[in-house]
C-alpha cells in the first residue's frame, strides 16, 4: 500500500504503525458494524474499514456503509449455482481488499474452510452467548429455554468449526425472571456494541496473541 508522498514525508500507510485494513462481512441490520464504524470515526481504533462485503443485497448494513462512505461489494449467494462457487467469489472479493482483519458482524453463513485457512488468525466473530454454551442459531432463545441465570456475548477468532475458535473477550449479563428472547437479546446486544469495537481495537494495536486455545491480551 505505498502511495506517493511529498519528499521527506510519510503518510499513515507507509509507517511502521500503519492502520490495519478491516473488511466487514454482514448480512443484516449491521448494528455491530455501526458500533465499529463509530469507534473508527472517533479514532479509538487504529484501523480503516476498507470494505463491507454482504451476501444480502439491500440489507441495512449496506445503507450504513454508504452513509459512512465505506465501499460495498455484494456477493449475492442466490446468484451462484453452488456453495463452492459462492465461496470462491467471496474469497476473491476478500483477497482483493488485502485485509489485516476480517470482522464477521452478523454474517449469517458459515465460512468455508478455504476462506478460514486463507485468513487464519485474522477473522473475528461475535456470538450472542457465552461460548461454548449455545452455539449456532437463536442463542438467546436457547439460553432462555435452558433456564440459565447468566447469559452474554463472546468475541472469538474463527476456526473451521462453528462458533468454536479461541475466545478473545466475553461479557456477562443477567437473565431476569420476566425475560423473553427479545428482552434478553437487547441486553446482550448492548454489551456486544461495547465488546466488539474493543476487541477490534486490541487486534489493531497488535495486542492479541493466540496460544493454542488461549488468546493473550498483551
Ligand atoms: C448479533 O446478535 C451477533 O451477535 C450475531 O448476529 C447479530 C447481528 O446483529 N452474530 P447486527 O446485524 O450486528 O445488528
Amino acid at each position: 500500500m505505498k502511495r506517493s508522498n511529498a519528499p521527506g514525508t510519510l503518510q499513515d500507510e507507509d509507517q511502521g504503525d500503519a492502520k490495519k485494513r478491516i473488511v466487514v462481512l454482514a448480512s443484516g441490520r449491521g448494528s455491530n458494524f455501526q458500533a465499529i464504524l463509530d469507534a473508527l470515526s472517533e479514532g479509538s481504533i487504529h484501523g480503516t474499514c476498507v470494505r463491507l462485503i454482504s451476501d444480502v443485497p439491500g440489507c441495512y448494513a449496506i445503507e450504513r456503509a454508504k452513509y459512512s462512505r465505506v465501499p460495498v461489494t455484494v456477493v449475492d449467494y442466490r446468484a451462484f449455482s453452488s456453495k463452492s462457487d459462492y465461496e470462491k467469489a467471496l474469497l476473491f472479493a476478500m483477497k482483493e481488499c488485502c485485509p489485516d482483519l476480517v470482522v464477521l458482524a452478523g454474517y449469517m453463513r458459515i465460512l468455508g474452510n478455504d476462506i478460514v485457512r486463507s485468513f487464519h488468525g485474522k477473522i473475528m466473530n461475535i456470538h450472542p452467548a457465552l461460548l461454548p454454551s449455545f452455539p449456532g442459531l437463536h442463542a438467546q432463545r436457547q439460553a432462555i429455554g435452558y433456564g440459565v441465570k447468566v447469559a452474554g456475548c463472546t468475541v472469538h477468532f474463527v476456526d473451521e468449526m462453528m462458533d468454536s475458535g479461541p475466545i478473545i473477550l466475553q461479557k456477562c449479563v443477567p437473565v431476569l425472571p420476566d425475560d423473553d428472547e427479545d428482552l434478553l437479546s437487547e441486553r446482550i446486544l448492548h454489551e456486544e456494541h461495547r465488546c466488539y469495537p474493543y476487541a477490534v481495537k486490541l487486534f489493531c494495536e497488535d495486542r492479541l496473541k493466540i496460544e493454542g486455545r488461549t488468546v493473550r491480551v498483551l
